[in-house]
């Protein structure tokens, strides 16, 4: 697609991080935004800051964990904004686990496996279907993560594991609408190629009451934002480099214009990862863990 102007963008988790630089990179091209959320307060954010540079857009609460709460984001897409042409299935938490997995709060897989993997399940069976009924060009795009699609970082687990699935789904997903012949382009985006800095890391403040844990406030890792990380990196000599959300709502805009399947920007330390990971396989190395940043 390149042209984005009158274009109806639907971007859950659009309230911070990389969806609200999404909704900005598309807003600024012309095209009109729905959001999708559950953070009231960056919701309100968000909507007053498009509005502020003339954007057109709505702003809706939507739990990606409930069907029922994305086709309501669908209907006041369509309704409100006249069309459906660019879903992100992107919001997307991490639960913070730390320690030994036999030993992770239920809660933590349920709310991790909730958003990241039925998130996606759910948008692509609300939206897949409003997409090939409108028969127009159109693009799904699925955000994933290098940890679980191409590389397993031995630190989240949990959330490894959601990556891998939504990968593995956004890869299956492309195949069945290429062998339809469908006009929808599904892309897999990766934000990077560094640790992006998002509310990720404090994705607790959305964490419905009846997952929290009792007695535990923030992440047990204790990083709870990307200069924790830096932090606690440094103390082992690690320096973690970071990008800016807008960096990859442009890199994504970029691979959108080209109907590009990967939208992946990856360094030379990144594409040695994915190397080292296809040489072990194919030489059937026991496997060692790879380092973070
Ligand atoms: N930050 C990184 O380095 C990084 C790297 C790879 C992948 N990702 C992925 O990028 C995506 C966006 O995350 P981000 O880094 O911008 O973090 P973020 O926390 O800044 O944004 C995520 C958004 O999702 C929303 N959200 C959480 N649960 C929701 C639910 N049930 N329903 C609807 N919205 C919900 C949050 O309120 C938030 O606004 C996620 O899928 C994440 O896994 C991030």
């Amino acid at each position: 697609m390149q042209d984005f102007n009158g274009k109806v963008a639907v971007i859950t988790g659009g309230a911070s991080g990389v969806g609200r630089s999404l909704a900005f990179a598309l807003g600024r091209r012309g095209a009109k935004i729905a959001v999708g959320d559950v953070d009231a307060d960056a919701m309100a954010q968000v909507a007053a800051d498009l509005a502020a540079e003339n954007i057109e857009a709505i702003v809706e609460h939507c739990d990606v964990t409930s069907q029922d709460s994305l086709e309501a984001l669908a209907d006041a897409a369509v309704g409100k904004l006249g069309g459906l042409h660019l879903v992100f299935a992107n919001a997307g938490i991490g639960a913070g686990e730390t320690g030994a997995m036999w030993d992770y709060s239920e809660k933590d897989w349920q709310w991790t496996f909730n958003v990241n993997v039925w998130g996606v399940v759910n948008s692509i069976r609300v939206f897949m279907p409003r997409l090939v009924a409108r028969g127009e060009p159109s693009h799904f795009v699925v955000t994933g993560s290098g940890n679980g699609a191409y590389t397993v970082l031995p630190d989240v687990p949990i959330y490894t594991a959601t990556k891998a699935a939504v990968h593995t789904i956004t890869e299956n997903l492309h195949y069945q609408v290429q062998a339809g012949g469908l006009p929808v382009t599904v892309s897999a985006l990766f934000p990077g190629p560094h640790v992006v800095d998002t509310g990720l890391f404090n994705s607790g403040r959305v964490r419905p009451e009846a997952l929290k844990k009792e007695g535990v406030e923030g992440n047990e890792s204790g990083i709870n934002s990307v200069d924790d990380m830096k932090r606690m990196a440094a103390e082992f000599g690690i320096e973690i480099q970071t990008t800016h959300p807008d960096e990859v709502a442009e890199m994504a805009v970029r691979g959108l214009q080209q109907d590009a399947f990967w939208l992946l920007e990856t360094t030379p330390e990144t594409d040695d990862k994915i190397r080292a990971r296809a040489d072990m396989i194919l030489n059937r190395t026991t496997p060692v863990p790879a380092a973070l940043g």
